[in-house]
């Protein structure tokens, strides 16, 4: 007997959705001016009609708050930073659908380096 296969998505977004606590004055991916981000997101796969190939997903805190609103991109370990509705357009015209990542969009390399070693 056959078994059917599920395919994997093609891309993994990980939107940050933390906000500060109130009364924090600590920065986070989303206040007020940034809230509909991910919405916004969604909604541009949808028309893009590549929802399912790519999944977005919200994530709590990335652990890079001053570079909010930030965005991991999978594979590949790509974080874009200080995120706008015109940047994610841009994200998904060419690095999701051309498969050319927006260089200048990402977080600086100094605050983004080799992965930690699991020291095995
Ligand atoms: S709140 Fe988004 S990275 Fe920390």
């Amino acid at each position: 007997m056959e078994t059917a296969t599920i395919p994997q998505p093609t891309f993994y977004l990980f939107k940050c959705e933390q906000s500060a606590p109130s009364g924090m004055s600590k920065p986070a991916c989303v206040n007020e001016q940034t809230q509909d981000l991910y919405n916004y997101l969604t909604q541009g796969l949808m028309q893009k009609g590549i929802m399912g190939p790519v999944q977005a997903i919200r994530t709590a805190c990335l652990g890079r708050c001053q570079f909010g609103p930030v965005m991991l991109v999978e594979p590949g370990h790509y974080m874009y930073c200080h995120l706008s509705k015109e940047k994610i357009d841009k994200i998904i015209d060419n690095h999701i659908l051309n498969k050319e990542p927006v260089i200048e969009y990402l977080i600086p390399e100094q605050f983004w380096a080799e992965p930690i070693s699991l020291g095995k």
